[in-house]
């Protein structure tokens, strides 16, 4: 039962609406389809890295509302250690309406609630139960500090350190490049990260080389279509991993998905060479763009071809 990977992040409902394009300010169109689902960027990942079948545990807090309460069970239905997902009174559980056009682009509203409370105490105190860990991934969704304080705690004890800089700030703690070992962020929170443009890969292998002067180790740009792109600061070449086509339903979580899966082979197969981790990682991703929803879209290790094992 020893846990292998954590994360330290979000939870959020996720309040979908499908519509045939993203509404402009000030206007009412009509929507095709709701839906609710789990979401948050910590509780995807997480999700996505048990479904493969590794041991995660979710550092989290929730509010004492039905959201709250479902989330928790959510996790245990996917296999997810929840010991250290609190619950508050002082906050409700966070929320994100979502709406998604028909080339399934989404726009997202994050009301944080709950996950900011969750303190640098929480993030320590969890970790330092988990005397197994080798991954522990962060995001943006939860107090800054909170992140910045976990990896700086795992990467004293020579876990790897995963951070998705998401959703981006232009103003990021020049820190968090140094504690991150892998640093992925998608092509929107680079250009925030970096001021360059990342609009094809060519202008993405610049960025990462720009990530990589910030004084990250390696980074990982996700592109979408495109793939991403891999640089480390041992041969600051950067190199473009393509991903299959696939005819995108809803592209929500696919960066999610995509952390999840390769914390899971990064702990998993730690032999593994991280280009071919990144490629299967992307492929999975792929997966989970074919299908409508966040989680709802994340397949389980039995539904993935045996290659990806
Ligand atoms: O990355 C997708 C996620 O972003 C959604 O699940 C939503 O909750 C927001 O946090
Ligand atoms: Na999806």
């Amino acid at each position: 039962n020893a846990v292998n990977i954590a994360i330290v992040g979000s939870c959020n409902t996720d309040l979908i609406s499908y519509v045939p394009r993203l509404p402009k300010p000030g206007e009412t169109i009509h929507g095709t389809k709701f839906s609710v689902g789990f979401g948050g960027k910590g509780a995807n990942q997480c999700v996505m890295a048990a479904r493969l079948g590794v041991k995660v545990a979710m550092v989290s807090k929730v509010g004492d509302d039905s959201f709250g309460h479902d989330t928790i069970k959510n996790f245990q239905t996917n296999n997810v250690n929840t010991n250290h997902v609190s619950m508050t009174k002082e906050a409700a559980t966070g929320v994100a309406p979502i709406t998604v056009n028909t080339e399934g682009q989404n726009s997202i509203v994050i009301v944080s609630g709950a996950n900011m409370l969750i303190t640098e105490d929480d993030a320590k105190s969890a970790l330092s139960q988990m005397p197994d860990l080798k991954v522990v991934i962060c995001q943006l969704e939860i107090s800054p500090h909170t992140s910045l304080a976990a990896m700086k705690y795992a990467k004293e004890k020579g876990i790897l350190t995963i951070f998705n800089p998401a959703p981006a700030i232009p103003e990021l703690d020049s820190q968090f490049y140094k504690y991150a070992d892998i640093f992925c962020p998608n092509e929107t929170e680079t250009e925030l990260l970096t001021g360059l443009p990342v609009t094809n890969i060519t202008e993405a292998e610049k960025a990462a080389l720009a990530l990589l002067d910030k004084g990250c180790s390696k980074v990982v740009i996700t592109l979408g279509t495109q793939g991403s792109v891999v640089v480390t600061s041992e041969t600051r070449k950067a190199i473009h991993i393509p991903t299959n086509k696939v005819k995108a339903i809803d592209t929500t979580g696919a960066g999610d998905a995509f952390i999840g899966s390769l914390a899971y082979y990064l702990a998993h197969y730690p032999a593994l060479p991280l280009e071919e981790c990144i490629k299967r990682a992307s492929h999975i991703a792929s997966v989970s763009v074919c299908g409508a929803g966040t989680q709802t879209s994340f397949p389980w290790k039995k539904d993935l071809p045996s290659e990806l094992f």
